[in-house]
């Protein structure tokens, strides 16, 4: 495991420093509290063994156990006790503590019981891997949709799949699907066993998404205490996912691709070259092409990721794909809500087939939720579904831009209206609500349509 955090619960403060000085020699990360309250707000951002005292300011530590499960359910907790108190001891590892230590704490037996819990994590949450590899739901059938573009697709993805580490890029707009198909290619590869590794390159700064991607050596900068492996060294032998790579900067794209075509690279701080064999799969929503041509993505690297290419085509260029969709995701949210529904109503379904989606498969899975909670009958209507109008018309979210060679105005109020009473089912009531107008605007609107169809 790397940079395991070791949590210690203590309110005196000389303790602590002893247990925390020691364990640094050992290359290990120690946080520390001295009360219930605040172990709890760092138990909830994460921790891998707390060493937890019995007798804090706000409460006993015994009480606090399940508590500590419920928010890291794998997290191993030593219990620290009086030596006259076998009762809290045996209590604790009733309540699912992995070991206790009698204080005065001996710090020699302190380490090796750490030790010894960290492996017990590790092998915990292999055979956790392991487990969910077996039961992966990421089978080729996981792709809803019967689009000969979805077809293509899921075959393209399937073929990928068989071949042993080539590189993949997946594009598409936000929600068609890119992390479904990244998943889909590791779990279905002979890589399914090893581990998928997933990173947001816009989420991390430049100098922090390099660290987590390469690791770094100790020292490699201020806050470097230990070595520290990055996610491909982690990913070793399976796959790693880069999620929105057009938004790498420059010199982190020129270390990938030098990666990329040489399978080994550099710990930052480091000057050893590491060998691995990951496979990447990187995927983003913008034209790379384009980026390319405005220098804002290296060509090489573009090319070398486009050796398999995939496209996840827009939901609103596969209506046909709606149906299905819906269906898959009203039985589970019906399941997930334990409530009887079974099906939409056909007029209702025309019109989310009709619907442009630009929030794509993610948007309608939202959409069906949302049905899903609301609805009285076990049918779903129209009315169920509260279909988001486009964040323009709304006056909030992103401004709507002007474009470059002006607009027809008139075409717009025409195209708003015919959404607006698609979506409402041709209920001009409705419609000029959506609209921010009056019925008798949308009807003048709709007679002027008329007329100039005729004309
Ligand atoms: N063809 C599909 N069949 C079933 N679920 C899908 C499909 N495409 C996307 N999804 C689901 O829609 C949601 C958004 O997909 P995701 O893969 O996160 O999109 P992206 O990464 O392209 O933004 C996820 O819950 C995903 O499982
Ligand atoms: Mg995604």
């Amino acid at each position: 495991m790397t940079d395991p955090k070791i949590l210690v619960v203590d309110d005196e403060r000389l303790i602590r420093w002893s247990i925390r000085e020691r364990l640094r020699e050992e290359n290990l990360e120690v946080l520390e509290a001295s009360s219930l309250a605040e172990a709890m707000s760092q138990v909830q951002q994460g921790v891998d063994l707390v060493l937890l005292d019995n007798r804090l300011p706000d409460g006993q530590g015994l009480a606090a156990i399940p508590a500590i499960r419920k928010a890291a359910p794998d997290a191993c907790i030593i219990m620290l006790t009086a030596t006259n108190s076998v009762e809290v001891a045996v209590e604790a590892m009733k309540a699912g503590a992995w070991h206790y230590l009698t204080k005065p704490v001996n710090l020699d037996e302190l380490t090796v019981k750490i030790h010894q819990a960290l492996e017990t994590l590790d092998l915990r949450r292999e055979v956790q891997t392991l487990r969910d590899v077996m039961s992966a739901p990421w089978g080729p059938e996981t792709i809803i949709g019967t689009s000969a573009a979805i077809q293509g697709v899921r075959q393209m993805l399937l073929k990928i799949a068989r071949t042993p580490g080539s590189t993949v890029l997946l594009t598409g707009e936000s929600g068609t699907g890119k992390d479904l198909a990244a998943k889909v290619i590791h779990y279905n590869s002979q890589r399914a066993s090893k581990p998928f590794m997933n990173i947001t390159c816009s989420a991390l700064q430049e100098t922090l998404l390099e660290s987590e991607l390469f690791g770094h050596e100790k020292g490699a900068f201020t806050d470097a205490r230990a070595q520290k492996k990055g996610l491909l060294e982690l990913a070793a032998g399976g796959t790693v996912f880069l999620d929105e790579i057009g938004e790498m900067s420059l010199a982190l794209q020129s270390k990938v691709l030098r990666f990329l075509e040489e399978k080994t690279f550099k710990r930052v701080g480091g000057a050893q070259d590491v060998a691995l064999d990951v496979r990447v799969i990187a995927a983003t929503n913008r034209n790379l092409q384009a980026d390319v041509e405005a220098g804002r993505f290296r060509e090489d690297l573009f090319y070398r990721l486009r050796v398999l290419p995939v496209e996840l085509p827009p939901l609103r260029d596969r209506p046909g794909d709606v149906e299905a969709l819906v269906d898959f995701f009203l039985k589970r949210f019906a399941k997930e809500f334990k409530k009887p529904l079974f099906g939409v109503q056909p007029a209702a379904m025309r019109v989310l087939a009709q619907q442009s989606w630009p929030g794509n498969v993610r948007e309608l899975r939202n959409a069906v939720e949302r049905a899903a909670l609301l609805a009285e009958s076990q049918e779903l209507t129209l009315e169920d579904f509260v279909l988001v109008p486009p964040r323009a018309a709304h006056g909030h979210g992103q401004p709507m831009v002007l474009p470059e060679e002006g607009i027809d105005m008139d075409a717009l109020q025409d195209e708003l209206v015919r959404q607006a009473l698609a979506r409402t089912a041709g209920n001009q009531t409705r419609a000029a609500q959506l609209l921010g107008l009056s019925r008798d605007q949308v009807r003048y609107r709709l007679e002027r349509m008329g007329t100039a169809a005729q004309s």
